[in-house]
């Protein structure tokens, strides 16, 4: 073996130097990881005599009201409520200030998981509805009535303005019910909520003790009884517990939370999709099989293909695990499902996914990773135009804490991170332009701790830069 001379050892110590620099170069141009100051302990659950979760008063009173969109345009919608005395009435009466009052006659059904036996759970879908236009409505015509109110969306059309508001993880702490005050007094006002999954977390409680199904409906209802919820299924939704003989996923979840699946022509009601205003919604399953020749593969293989970016120029999906996040925990649990779908987001310039899980916050860069194949050995997400932004908002509140620990550096592809609580809004002003602003619990309502102005991946598809306005 030749020895090297000490020349040559400085230029070999040189290249190494110099490669070492140049890695670090490239893994920490990372975006900002905020320094804001926070409390990380939990703050528990809110006890189940708060007044959040307190019962309506009235024998049989309609409980846990809530509507979601109800077909694919936003002219019909799905209003659901718990009786508990008696299964009472499916009807719901409805009405605006143009029309008469109507009936929609619905459904109820019930559910046992393991010890508990839920109460008389009604869906009504109501239908041919008024665009833009305000309706009130009446649940449990008969004993105790309650009335309510929404206004439907406008038309769906390219330059439509609408405002949706972002929540994940929501759960039941004192920090839930912070989020959620923040979000209702946000002046820049939700229309519609994109839930990125895990409602409850009854599954977290003894024997998933569902009971934690009926206080977070009560609790939810301030909000979700006057403007749609669209929803996500998440990991807290499975309530798959074999050691309690409890055997079927979803089963709390799809008892008590309906989503118009079948007008998206999905066979199931995990993943479906939704046009609301100028937006084109598809909802993921992480939680479903996503692998090729799977339903969900088949569904969203066609799904994409139907999307008219003239119609309806914004492309969001929403799932609960992320693709890309950089905190400790959850880490790559995304990925598998990335690596089937990437190339299709990027393909259809998908502008913005929506995911949970996470407790924390954070907002990517637009960047794919698709170039990878098994021997090629690319394995670096790179700047791309065509890529949607990627942002997890799973700070909703949840009963576990934030999560605080990142992985270090933070990557070139992660834009803003920080373990707080809050919610987001996406507030679309027409085809080319979106307004995008995080919500931090502990900041005035006006406040946006993070913002983004997205420019439209179809209609206008340069360059974008983030406002930076970090507090
Ligand atoms: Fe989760």
């Amino acid at each position: 073996m030749a020895k090297m001379g000490s020349s040559s050892r400085e230029a070999a110590a040189i290249v190494v130097v110099l490669g070492f620099v140049l890695s670090l170069a490239v893994v920490c141009n990372g975006g900002k990881t905020s320094s804001f100051v926070r409390k990380v302990e939990k703050s528990g659950v809110m006890p189940l005599d708060s007044d959040v979760f307190k019962v309506p008063p009235g024998y049989n009173a309609p409980q846990q009201v809530h509507i979601t969109q109800g077909d694919q345009l936003g002219k019909a919608m799905i209003v659901s409520w718990v009786t508990v005395e008696e299964p009472g009435s499916n009807t719901v009466l409805y009405w605006s200030a143009y029309s008469k009052k109507q009936k929609s006659e619905g459904k109820v059904t019930t559910y046992k998981f393991y010890n508990y036996t839920s109460g008389y759970i009604h869906h009504t879908t109501i239908r041919n509805l008024k665009f833009n236009t305000k309706y009130y409505y009446v649940v449990g015509i008969g004993h105790t009535e309650r009335q309510f109110w929404f206004i439907t969306p406008p038309e769906v059309g390219p330059d439509v303005p609408y405002t949706f508001g972002l929540i994940g993880d929501l759960g039941q702490s004192f920090d839930s019910n912070k989020t959620l005050t923040h979000y209702e007094l946000n002046p820049q006002k939700g229309q519609a909520v994109l839930f990125v999954g895990d409602l409850c977390y009854a599954d977290t409680h003894p024997n998933h003790d569902n009971v934690w199904w009926d206080t977070w409906g009560r609790f939810t209802e301030r909000s979700v009884a006057y403007q749609p919820w669209i929803w996500t299924a998440g990991n807290h939704e499975i309530d798959f517990a074999p050691e309690l003989g409890e055997t079927k996923p979803f089963k709390p979840y799809t008892h008590r939370y309906h989503v118009p699946y079948k007008a998206s022509g999905s066979t199931a009601p995990f993943w479906y999709s939704i046009k609301r205003a100028s937006a084109y919604i598809i909802v993921l399953s992480s939680y479903s099989a996503y692998g090729k020749y799977t339903p969900q593969y088949f569904w969203l293989e066609q799904e994409l293909r139907k999307v008219n970016r003239s119609e309806t120029p914004w492309l969001i999906v929403l799932m609960h695990a992320p693709w890309y996040n950089s905190y400790n925990y959850h880490y790559m649990e995304g990925e598998t499902m990335r690596v089937m779908y990437e190339p299709w987001f990027v393909k259809y310039k998908v502008d913005v996914v929506f995911a949970g899980h996470v407790h924390a916050y954070e907002r990517s860069e637009r960047m794919s990773n698709v170039a990878y194949n098994i021997v090629n050995g690319i394995c670096i997400p790179v700047k791309d135009q065509s890529a949607p932004v990627y942002i997890t908002i799973g700070d909703g509140g949840n009963l576990e804490g934030l999560a605080t620990n990142m992985t270090e550096p933070q990557p070139a592809y992660s834009a803003y991170r920080e373990a707080s609580f809050g919610h987001a809004t996406f507030d679309i002003k027409n085809r080319t332009h979106a307004y995008y602003g995080w919500h931090r619990n502990q900041d005035g309502y006006a406040v946006t701790a993070d913002s983004m102005w997205f420019l439209n991946r179809y209609y206008n598809p340069d360059n974008e830069f983030a406002s930076a306005q970090h507090y």
